[in-house]
């Protein structure tokens, strides 16, 4: 088996780099200009994760305004272009291009966007299987949020990565080992399927507001996997050396080094199983999950799905009511 660096690893090897491209990050950062997506910290511990597996294709699912695209770009600058690595990066959203990338491209070289293929599409629509084609390392950045993005991911994109080294990264989940989360409801009701509002939810050792963090739980469960805590790598590092905790601090400073992160991370090489077990995506049969008028129930099962499971427009306009529809429509909470 190939070795798997941690979070901790990849940020202790490459201290020196992070400390020389501090300028660069802090100026791409500001040109960015939208740190609540992805904080400073966030922004070295993804690059030297990134920087230090080498993958030939970065797949980004969710770019908004484009933290994380201008994150693995400067990685793939520093790894050597566009010969050796490229990055898909999808989303719904065209502020990266309307916002971020007029204000990045008067900071950077000419050739700084050319790995990358900056979609306006829905992730739930793309082929994965061609998408990742020959590639042999794949890094994927999993920050678009909830139960249908977590069933494309775990049913369509791992399924194609299981036997090629690869390395997934999911924002937006804090390890309660670790960190003072606060357990109080306060004024909030449950959490209730909801991705990215004020409600949040405890699994395990998990805190987060997203849905995916059920999806990887059960999945990590299913395939007897490991899933890590960027905060738990530090923690095992640096407790018993703290001279290297000194010595980070010193070189890549208290902003791009923290024992915090906020992400976790997983590699299927790591899972005990001889089986790898994957949950279907596309194609799929329609489960409503509340029953709807006995007549509408048996048009929407008639109708077939396309592959996406989204409705096309015809099929929304012959099947089912709206509200039938708004239901299954991964389009009605996404952030
Ligand atoms: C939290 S933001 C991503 C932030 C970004 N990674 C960064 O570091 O700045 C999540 C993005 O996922 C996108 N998204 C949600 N559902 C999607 C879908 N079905 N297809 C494509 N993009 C989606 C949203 O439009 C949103 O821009």
């Amino acid at each position: 088996m190939n070795q798997v660096n941690t979070p901790a690893e990849a940020y202790w090897n490459h201290r020196q780099l992070l400390a020389d491209l501090r300028p660069e990050l802090d100026q791409l950062r500001k040109a960015v200009d939208w740190p609540g997506d992805l904080g400073p910290s966030q922004w070295a511990q993804i690059f030297v994760m990134t920087y230090d597996f080498k993958p030939d294709l970065i797949i980004e699912l969710g770019r908004g305004y484009g933290n994380s695209t201008c994150c693995f770009l400067k990685a793939i600058e520093q790894m050597g272009g566009k010969e050796a690595c490229r990055l898909e990066s999808l989303c719904l959203n065209n502020g990266f291009q309307k916002r971020t990338r007029p204000q990045v491209e008067k900071i950077v070289s000419n050739d700084f966007f050319e790995p990358g293929d900056y979609k306006i599409c829905n992730i739930l629509e793309q082929d994965f299987k061609a998408m990742i084609g020959e590639a042999r390392r794949v890094l994927v950045f999993w920050d678009a949020h909830g139960f249908e993005i977590a069933e494309c991911a775990l049913g369509g994109i791992m399924p194609h990565l299981q036997n090629r080294e690869h390395r997934v990264l999911m924002h937006d989940m804090t390890d309660t080992r670790y960190n003072d989360c606060s357990r109080e409801y306060g004024d909030l009701g449950l959490w209730k399927g909801e991705n990215a509002v004020d409600t949040d939810y405890f699994i395990g050792h998990i805190n987060t507001k997203v849905g995916q963090a059920l999806s990887i739980t059960d999945f990590a469960n299913r395939n007897n996997m490991p899933f890590f805590s960027v905060e738990e790598s530090l923690h095992e590092f640096y407790t018993d050396a703290p001279e290297k905790l000194v010595e980070m601090e010193r070189l890549v400073g208290q902003d791009y080094f923290t024992m915090w992160g906020h992400w976790f991370w997983y590699t299927m090489s790591l899972a005990k199983t001889t089986k790898m077990t994957f949950p279907r995506f596309g194609n799929k049969a329609v489960v409503v999950d509340e029953a709807p008028v006995h007549t509408e129930e048996d048009t929407l099962a008639k109708v077939p799905m396309p592959a996406s499971g989204l409705p096309s427009k015809e099929q929304e306009s012959v099947a089912a009511p709206k509200s039938v529809w708004s239901k299954m429509n991964p389009f009605r909470k996404v952030s």
